[in-house]
């Protein structure tokens, strides 16, 4: 199964995936990986595993349909199956939502609907997690629709809250936690533990 992975900056829930791929414990090839931040790590990891790496972004494509269009050309030419949004700050368009609906997650570090949408992402998350005082948060993988952090939940994993984190401790205890999630659901998903309705 050929997953394409979208990541905007460190990517590290990418490698997790290409680690699981090339280890065997996901049955599936991380066929492409597209970012929209050309000095992206993501892009780097990618480069690093000979996985063909693509920079897609506003500022290199003006015209919007023209850059979902290359995305989706892209997407088509490696034979994309499921879509996979690692820390992917940008919205996907129309032209890819339908075309692979049903198909399209993304991971978020917290407990969806909590502390999800817009504005909603990285260290704000866990600040605000923190600043509600609440004694446990967690990740959420759901599929992707036009909106931030709204569509149907797949899987969540609840993840503790220590007396004196801060956002970045807590932020790391639940990246560590999404590394293995990730892992798991995907392999839950290419089970067809997940399908569409
Ligand atoms: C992760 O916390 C993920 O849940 C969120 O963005 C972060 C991406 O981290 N969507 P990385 O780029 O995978 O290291």
């Amino acid at each position: 199964m050929n997953i394409a992975v979208f990541s905007s900056h460190g990517g590290s829930g990418l490698q997790a995936i290409i680690d699981a791929c090339e280890s065997g414990h996901l049955n599936a090839k991380v066929c492409a990986v597209i970012s929209n931040n050309s000095g992206s790590f993501a892009l780097q990891r990618a480069r690093n595993s000979n996985i063909a790496a693509y920079h897609f972004s506003s500022k290199t494509i003006k015209d919007a349909d023209e850059l979902q269009l290359a995305i989706m050309e892209t997407l088509q030419k490696h034979d994309a199956k499921v879509i996979f949004l690692a820390g992917y700050l940008k919205k996907l368009d129309q032209m890819v939502l339908k075309a692979y609906e049903g198909h399209i997650y993304n991971i978020h570090p917290s407990l969806l609907p909590k502390y999800g949408g817009k504005g909603m992402y990285g260290i704000h998350v866990h600040t605000a997690v923190l600043a509600a005082n609440e004694k446990e948060t967690g990740i959420t993988i759901h599929r992707v629709n036009s909106e931030y952090d709204s569509g149907e939940i797949i899987a969540q994993r609840k993840v503790p809250v220590h007396e004196g984190d801060t956002p970045e401790i807590l932020a790391a205890r639940v990246l560590k936690q999404e590394h293995i999630f990730i892992v798991e659901t995907l392999a839950a998903i290419l089970n067809n533990e997940h399908n569409p309705d």
